[in-house]
């Protein structure tokens, strides 16, 4: 009898599918994927595979119909319907609407955890990858910026812009699980380690770490660095992916417990059901597509 790996190799041929995944994603989904990567990564990918007819998105939401406004014409499925972001959710249409009656002078940049129906209303987009520099690139001294409140302060921070929070703001449940207490810990734990966490943890975790970098980033940093220790403060398979591909460095976690939920609801079996029935797809109404795809196609020439 053939694996369930098997299965999903024979099916990718058949369909012409390509299967991207998310740096949190768990082992079995990360083993079997064409393309890993953080949201930049995955966004610059989903902009080049003309010649894929099927795309199997392993990640959240946001992730995937950022895939769909940029391939159209093509299926994207999502193993887990049910696999959200809360964070991209905590900033309505009607809400950034009203904040930019307010500030009608603000450039308005999106973190890409965000609903399309918000996107369309953005100047461009960002991701923890490329924040500093999408901020930059926009000639407003004014930065309507949300959902992600850490993220926009991580911003303020780096450059001489007025950073605008959108009202409620928004946060990240899984990076808002860390403490400075936690980065203290470790530091006692592991003196030689260097810390890094991501920029959607409280900004006084940001500060007491050593770096601040978006998944992708901490890949990078961590393969051209001399030192054989760090502390990883974001979601518990990045260390996975890290430990894959950059084998012979420790890597501690900063916490055991920061799982992104919704993350791990994407199982081989249900890549294989996306695969065989092509479904559960991600679409959007072409005039919300049609209108964010303007803040993607932005961010993707503002970034490189
Ligand atoms: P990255 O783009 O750094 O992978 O972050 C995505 C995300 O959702 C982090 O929680
Ligand atoms: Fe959303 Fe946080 Fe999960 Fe990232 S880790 S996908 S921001 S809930």
């Amino acid at each position: 009898m053939s694996s369930i790996q098997d299965e999903i190799k024979q099916l990718k041929e058949e369909k012409n599918a390509i299967i991207l995944a998310h740096n949190y994603q768990p082992k079995e989904i990360q083993d079997i994927a064409d393309f890993l990567g953080d949201s930049l990564e995955l966004c610059i990918k989903a902009s080049e595979i003309e010649d894929k007819d099927l795309v199997v998105f392993c990640g959240v939401d946001f992730m995937a119909e950022t895939a769909y406004i940029l391939n159209r014409d093509k299926k994207i499925v999502i193993p887990d319907i049910n696999a959200e972001c809360p964070m991209a959710h905590m900033l309505p249409e009607e809400e950034l609407l009203k904040a930019k009656e307010e500030h009608p002078d603000a450039g308005v940049i999106l973190y890409v955890n965000s609903i399309a129906e918000a996107k369309q209303h953005a100047d461009t987009l960002c991701t923890s990858a490329n924040a500093v520099k999408i901020t930059e690139s926009l000639p407003h001294d004014k930065i309507l910026f949300g959902p992600d409140n850490n993220l926009g302060a991580h911003v303020s921070e780096k450059i001489d812009k007025e950073i605008i929070p959108t009202p409620k703001g928004g946060h990240c449940y899984v990076h808002k699980l860390f403490h400075v207490e936690d980065v203290e810990l470790k530091r006692e734990e592991y003196p030689n380690a260097i810390i890094i966490c991501h920029p959607e943890c409280n900004i006084d975790v940001q500060e007491a770490c050593d770096e601040v970098l978006s998944t992708g980033g901490m890949l990078r940093f961590i393969a051209e660095s001399d030192a054989e220790e760090f502390v990883i403060g974001t979601e518990i398979d990045m260390i996975t992916r890290l430990d894959s591909e950059i084998p012979g460095k420790k890597l501690y976690p900063m916490l055991e417990g920061a799982i992104c939920e919704t993350m791990k609801l994407h199982t081989l079996e249900k890549v294989r059901d996306a695969l065989k029935n092509e479904e559960p797809v991600i679409t959007l109404p072409d005039e919300v597509a049609d209108k964010s795809l303007k803040a993607v196609k932005h961010m993707l020439e503002a970034s490189k």
